[in-house]
């Protein structure tokens, strides 16, 4: 009897052990994790958040086109000004597909709808989408998808026009 008692002791006593071991070392590794200075971010090459869309004449007026690299649209407006927009919606994020048939964007969450400049026309979105700067050179458009600029509602002065720069 004991000589179980002994065994068991010394059973549970190595247990203990181990369990000891096996508590310092997490708490090193949580202690040393704590002083590790934390990973940088890698900037991002200014070059890749650029997006070469294409010729100014390549996107027809009152059209929207989706580009995958970048997650933006392409608006060309009736008057010929492009506004590059952001595809989440301003409520609470979801990706907004543009509906070529409603000529707008409509929201799948909440039914949120905007119209081809990105203003709201249907809650409960409470502000147009958010846009990136647009530039022209050698009637070439480019879109810095590295900015997103928020706005209140869509603004005549917002829209890029082949002359601007
Ligand atoms: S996320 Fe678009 S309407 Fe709610």
């Amino acid at each position: 009897m004991e000589k179980e008692t002994q065994s068991r002791r010394a059973f549970l006593n190595k247990l203990w052990t181990v369990l000891g071991i096996v508590t310092f070392a997490e708490l090193v590794a949580v202690v040393s994790g704590f002083f590790k200075p934390a990973k940088q971010e890698v900037a991002s090459d200014d070059k890749d958040m650029l997006i070469v869309a294409g010729p100014v004449d390549s996107f027809e007026p009152g059209s929207v086109q989706a580009f995958i690299r970048g997650k933006f649209y392409l608006s060309r407006l009736e008057d010929g000004g492009f506004l590059a927009m952001s595809r989440h919606c301003t409520h609470l994020s979801c990706t907004v597909p543009w509906v070529e048939k409603e000529n707008r964007f409509i929201c799948p969450c909440h039914s949120s709808e905007f119209d081809i400049t990105g203003e709201v026309i249907n809650p409960p979105a409470p502000r147009a989408l958010d846009l990136h700067p647009i530039a022209i050179e050698n009637n070439i458009l480019k879109v810095d998808t590295g900015k997103l600029k928020k706005r209140s509602r869509f603004e005549a002065s917002q829209v890029t026009y082949v002359n601007t720069v």
